[in-house]
This record gives C-alpha cells, sequence and structure tokens, in this order.
C-alpha cells in the first residue's frame, strides 16, 4: 500500500491485535478501501481457510435482503453452533448501496454477531450508513493520494514493467497522469496502462493522453481560454463543436484550474464557484450537458472585470 494518513498507517497493528473492531473505511474511489480490507482478512487467515473464513459481498448481493439474511447470517452463525472461535471476516463492499432497510437488518445480525466474527464496511460515502451500525464501528476516513504518492507509485510501477521513459519529458507525463487522476489511484494506474497499450508512452503525447482520458488537450484548452478572455462567446461555441467525447466533469475541472488566471474580483470569483457547483449538480441530474457548459461559460465571461 501506498500510506496514506496517519489513521491508516497504524491500521496494520490496529487491525491484527487481538481485539480488533468492526471497521469502516470510507473515502473517495481509487485510494486503497478494499485493498487494504482484502490485505487485512488474508494476513490474519491462512490460504486454505480463507474461503471458509472470509465472505466477501459487494452492493448487488446485498441489495437484498432475503440474501442478507440467509447468507450473513449463516454464516455469522456457523461459529455460534460450532463453539468454533478462530476469526472469521465479512467484508461488505459498497455499502453505501445497502438499502437502509437491509442495514436495519444487518444491524441487528452485528449486534448478535460472536465477537470473532469482524466486519468490515467499505463505502464512498459514510452519511449513508446508518448511525446505529456507524457508532459500533471504527471509522477509517481514507482521502485522495497526494501527486507525490501518486507519481511514486506510478514509477514504481513503470520501474517494475520496465518501460522506457525519456528523462526529459517524465515530468510532463507523471503530471499529466497525476492531473486526470485528481488523486485516484487506481485511475492512474489505469491511464498509464491505456497509454502503454496505445503507445503513447513511446511518443509520450500528453494531449492524446489527455483526450483518450476525456479532457481537452492543451491546445484547446489555450484557444478556449483566449477567447474566454476576448469575450468572444462565438468563438467558444465554435470550439465546443471541435472538442471529442466532451466529458463535463473534466471539462469543468479543467476550467476550474484555469479560472485563476482571468481577471475576475474576488466577490465574483465566489459566486462563480458557487455557480460551476450548481451547473455540476444540474447535470448530474440529467440537465443538457452542453447548454449547462456554455452557460457556465457564459457567466465566466460576464464576471471578466475590463
Ligand atoms: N493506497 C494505495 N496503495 C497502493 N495501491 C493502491 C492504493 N489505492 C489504490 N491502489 C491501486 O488502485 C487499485 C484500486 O484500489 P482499491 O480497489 O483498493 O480502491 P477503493 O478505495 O476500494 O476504491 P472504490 O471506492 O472505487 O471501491 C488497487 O488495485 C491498487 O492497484
Ligand atoms: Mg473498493
Amino acid at each position: 500500500m501506498v500510506s496514506q494518513n496517519i489513521a491508516i498507517n497504524n491500521l496494520k497493528e490496529f487491525a491484527l491485535s487481538n481485539n480488533m473492531p468492526h471497521m469502516i473505511f470510507a473515502g473517495p474511489a481509487g485510494t486503497g478501501k478494499t485493498s487494504t480490507a482484502l490485505i487485512i482478512a488474508k494476513t490474519a487467515i491462512k490460504k486454505q481457510n480463507y474461503y471458509a473464513n472470509v465472505l466477501e459481498l459487494n452492493a448487488s448481493d446485498t441489495v437484498r435482503m432475503d440474501f442478507v439474511r440467509s447468507v450473513i447470517k449463516s454464516f455469522v452463525n456457523q461459529n455460534l453452533m460450532l463453539g468454533d472461535s478462530t476469526l472469521k471476516f465479512v467484508i461488505l463492499d459498497e455499502a453505501d448501496n445497502i438499502p437502509n432497510q437491509v442495514q436495519q437488518a444487518l444491524r441487528r445480525i452485528i449486534e448478535k454477531t460472536s465477537s470473532n466474527v469482524k466486519f468490515i464496511l467499505l463505502c464512498n460515502y459514510i452519511n449513508k450508513i446508518i448511525d446505529p451500525i456507524v457508532s459500533r464501528c471504527a471509522v477509517f476516513r481514507f482521502t485522495n493520494l497526494s501527486k507525490k504518492k501518486i507519481v511514486e507509485r506510478l514509477k514504481f510501477i513503470v520501474n517494475k514493467e520496465k518501460l522506457q521513459i525519456p528523462q526529459t519529458r517524465e515530468n510532463k507525463l507523471y503530471d499529466t497522469l497525476y492531473f486526470i487522476s485528481g488523486g485516484d489511484l487506481r485511475k492512474a494506474i489505469n491511464t498509464l496502462q491505456m497509454s502503454v497499450s496505445l503507445e503513447l508512452i513511446d511518443k509520450l503525447d500528453s494531449n492524446e493522453i489527455l483526450k483518450i482520458s476525456g479532457f481537452m488537450d492543451e491546445e484547446t484548452l489555450e484557444k478556449l481560454m483566449v477567447a474566454i478572455n476576448a469575450k468572444d462567446i462565438g468563438e467558444v461555441k465554435s470550439l465546443f463543436d471541435i472538442i471529442e467525447s466532451l466529458d463535463s466533469r473534466n471539462f469543468i475541472r479543467q476550467i476550474l484550474e484555469r479560472i485563476g488566471d482571468l481577471n475576475i474580483q474576488p466577490n465574483d470569483y465566489n459566486n462563480l464557484i458557487a455557480f460551476m457547483g450548481d451547473v455540476d449538480y444540474r447535470i448530474s441530474q440529467g440537465a443538457d450537458e452542453k447548454i449547462q457548459l456554455i452557460a457556465l461559460i457564459g457567466q465566466v465571461i460576464r464576471y471578466i472585470s475590463s
């Protein structure tokens, strides 16, 4: 594992102590929650006993009440019947997608389970887990990985895979991969892999890497910024027409990064950021992306002081 924060670094000793608690790992995608849970289970349980003693489930299993009642309950109860005290794990991935009613049932199961069965719940949003469950667990908050950690891990992989990256262009490549990842190490690794398989690494074409990941290439972004600065909404619209496979989330991120370069008063800047939040929300609710994004640019232009 690339280390997370202090809490996560201490997790190892904590988790392998004799009285480990039930645990919740919460945090953004691709930061090591599932990996950590599996590492804990694999460290604590011998290989030959793994399948008997570890129950790994994800949201598609646990949305069904009958499944939770039958499968989890019988896994947990086996011990009670056999008087068996070996350590067992129930790993519930994507636990924030478990419906509230099923969580209530789960809560009863967790309450009644004997002390050798440990639940590990993994989720992106802890506020979707009901309080009675949260209060029975030790909560570990995973965070997006820093640029330093992401680059460190990518270099480790590049090294193991014996990829040849010219030194002069190395920094640019890692900058791009980190930017695309936004702190999600899985995304960073997948983008690296995609770049290798499309043979973009040899050419080290960061723009192509940006494009296949659904971002604007730098040239288009530059043109767009010039058009915005010139308050030329006509040019903005025609640039929109040439952007292939526009991903609105990514677009907003790229604009957000560059907004500091524009001449915008602090108060307007704050309003603009709030507006970007609204646009992001509307798109997530199914509004037309192109209209929303052009409205966003329109707003940016409005706030530029001349
Ligand atoms: N902290 C980390 N250290 C090392 N590798 C990591 C780390 N975080 C993520 N990875 C890499 O990314 C992949 C995905 O990580 P993992 O499945 O643990 O993420 P997750 O936090 O469970 O994400 P999700 O919320 O999407 O389920 C791992 O297989 C590993 O290659
Ligand atoms: Mg996961």
